[in-house]
């Protein structure tokens, strides 16, 4: 039975993953600093060993590969506009804890890290849908921070044969995203404000356009690249293939949500790319990955939880 580590496991996407061994019959052990997870999204998974602890610290990170096959490197601070406002904490997260990951899993003789890469990594470069090859430009600390540690995966596989592949998220959505904070992830806050009645925030005109993916394809995705032949040592986009406007997103909603209320228009935010849609090709090819859940069932799946969670 393959053991797995997921860092970052009591987040959002990392407890998607998680979950998903667990329900597979695989050895799961998670790491999170609960920064940002909690430590209540792993309610009701059977099995999984728990381990709290900072990855910036090499010690935790070496405690926490020892024994396991693959590991799902998903613990970050990941947000663009926290990064813009502190830096320096998001860099200790998202490069210092990665490489120690990275000098660990090496160390340890894991077969497979597969990383969390972000689609920020592209910045505003003028073509779209992206592709794995283009060039990159970064226009936050995030949108580095991700990059830099992409760069560190792939220059560990050359420099000593770590297997590790990086899979380029393009703005996750779905059940358990948190909304409570300003930095959440844009769907998590429409959602919330929408269900509870309150009018959601657009920055900038609205018009920016984002490839929103259901989680259940991302971990679809990262699950299929920790065995796929050839995808070590590649960049590999995992979305959807679509894009959409932020008030095309918002209008939606609100038709699946039954609201009434208008948005708030507010002050574009500073660090942010105005469209972003991924190539899939890639992936594709690579993986044998395809959407499995569409953008519009996506949302219908992640209202429902919204729903059942402000009931409980
Ligand atoms: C970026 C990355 C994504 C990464 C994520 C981590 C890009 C293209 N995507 O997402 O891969 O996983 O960071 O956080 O860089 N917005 C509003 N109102 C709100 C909140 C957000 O209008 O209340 C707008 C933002 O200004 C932005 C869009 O919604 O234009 C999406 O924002 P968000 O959900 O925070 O994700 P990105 O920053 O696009």
């Amino acid at each position: 039975m393959p053991s797995y580590l997921v860092t970052g496991g009591a987040g959002f996407i990392g407890s998607h993953l998680t979950a998903t061994l667990a329900a597979r019959g695989d050895r799961v052990r998670v790491v999170d600093s609960l920064i940002t997870g909690k430590r209540r999204n792993l309610d009701g998974i059977p099995g999984v060993e728990f381990v709290e602890g900072d990855l910036a610290d090499l010690d935790v990170a070496r405690r926490a590969v020892q024994g396991v096959d693959f590991v799902l490197h998903q613990a970050a601070i990941p947000s663009v506009p926290r990064s813009v406002q502190d830096p320096i904490a998001s860099n200790r997260a998202n490069i210092d804890a990665s490489l120690n990951v990275l000098v660990a899993a090496r160390d340890a003789g894991v077969k497979r890290l597969v990383y969390a890469g972000s689609s920020s990594a592209y910045g505003n470069t003028p073509t779209l849908p992206k592709q794995e090859d283009m060039p990159t430009g970064p226009l936050s600390p995030y949108a580095l921070q991700k990059l830099v540690a992409e760069q560190y995966c792939t220059m560990f596989t050359a420099l000593y044969g770590l297997e590790t592949v990086t899979i380029r998220y393009f703005n996750v959505f779905g059940p358990r995203q948190d909304p409570s904070s300003p930095y959440s992830g844009v769907i998590s806050l429409f959602i919330s404000a929408l269900v509870e009645g309150r009018r959601p925030t657009i920055h900038g005109d609205g018009e920016q356009t984002r490839d929103f993916t259901y989680v259940a394809n991302v971990v679809d995705g990262v699950l299929r690249a920790c065995v796929a032949p050839k995808a070590s040592g590649h960049v590999i986009n995992v979305a959807t293939g679509g894009r959409i406007s932020l008030n095309e997103l918002f209008r939606t909603l609100r038709g699946l949500i039954g609201a009434k209320v208008e948005p708030i228009y507010d002050e574009p935010r500073a660090g942010d790319v105005r469209d972003s849609q991924a190539d899939i090709t890639r992936a594709r090819t690579l993986l044998g990955y395809e959407p499995i859940v569409s953008f519009e069932d996506g949302l219908k799946q992640t209202i429902e939880w919204y729903r059942e969670s402000q009931s409980r």
